[in-house]
C-alpha cells in the first residue's frame, strides 16, 4: 500500500476529484485544507496569506492510501488535472504505507482499503 499525498491549487480540486472518481474501484480520500509554502516561499502566488510577517499561499492536501498497482494512474490524474503551469501548482509525494484496518469489519491491509465480497 501506498499514500498518496498532493497538495495542489484549491481551485483545482473539483475537476481533480470528478477525474478520480471515475476510476474503477477508487479506494476514497481524504481532503483538508493547508497552508504553506514551497521551494519559492510564496512568490508569484495568486493568493497569499500573512501572519506575523510570514507569508503563506492556501493549498488543498489530498491523501490517497491506494494500492500499488493504482499508483501511477492515480499520480498521474492528479498532475495532469491540477496542472495549470503556472507558480504554485504544487507537489505530489508518495510513501510507503505499512498497515491500514477497517474498523467496522476487521480487515487488514490490502481488503481494509478495498475488499469486493464483503463489500455490501
Ligand atoms: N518539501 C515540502 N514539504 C511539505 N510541503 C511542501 C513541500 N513543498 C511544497 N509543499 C506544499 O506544496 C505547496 C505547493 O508548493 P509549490 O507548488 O508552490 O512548490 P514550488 O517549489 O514553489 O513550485 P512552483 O515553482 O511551481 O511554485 C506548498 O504551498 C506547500 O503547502
Ligand atoms: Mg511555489
Amino acid at each position: 500500500m501506498k499514500e498518496i499525498k498532493a497538495f495542489i491549487q484549491p481551485f483545482m480540486l473539483s475537476k481533480v476529484v470528478r477525474i478520480l472518481q471515475q476510476i474503477p474501484d477508487f479506494p476514497g480520500m481524504s481532503i483538508s485544507e493547508v497552508k504553506g509554502f514551497g521551494r519559492g516561499k510564496a512568490k508569484g502566488e495568486p493568493r497569499r496569506i500573512i501572519e506575523d510577517l510570514v507569508e503563506y499561499t492556501p493549498k488543498v492536501r489530498i491523501e490517497i492510501i491506494a494500492k500499488e498497482h493504482m499508483v501511477d494512474e492515480i499520480v498521474a490524474l492528479i498532475q495532469k488535472n491540477a496542472h495549470t503551469g503556472n507558480k504554485g501548482d504544487g507537489k505530489i509525494f508518495v510513501s510507503n504505507v505499512e498497515r491500514a484496518v477497517r474498523i467496522r469489519t476487521g480487515e487488514r491491509d490490502g481488503d481494509a482499503i478495498w475488499s469486493p465480497l464483503k463489500d455490501e
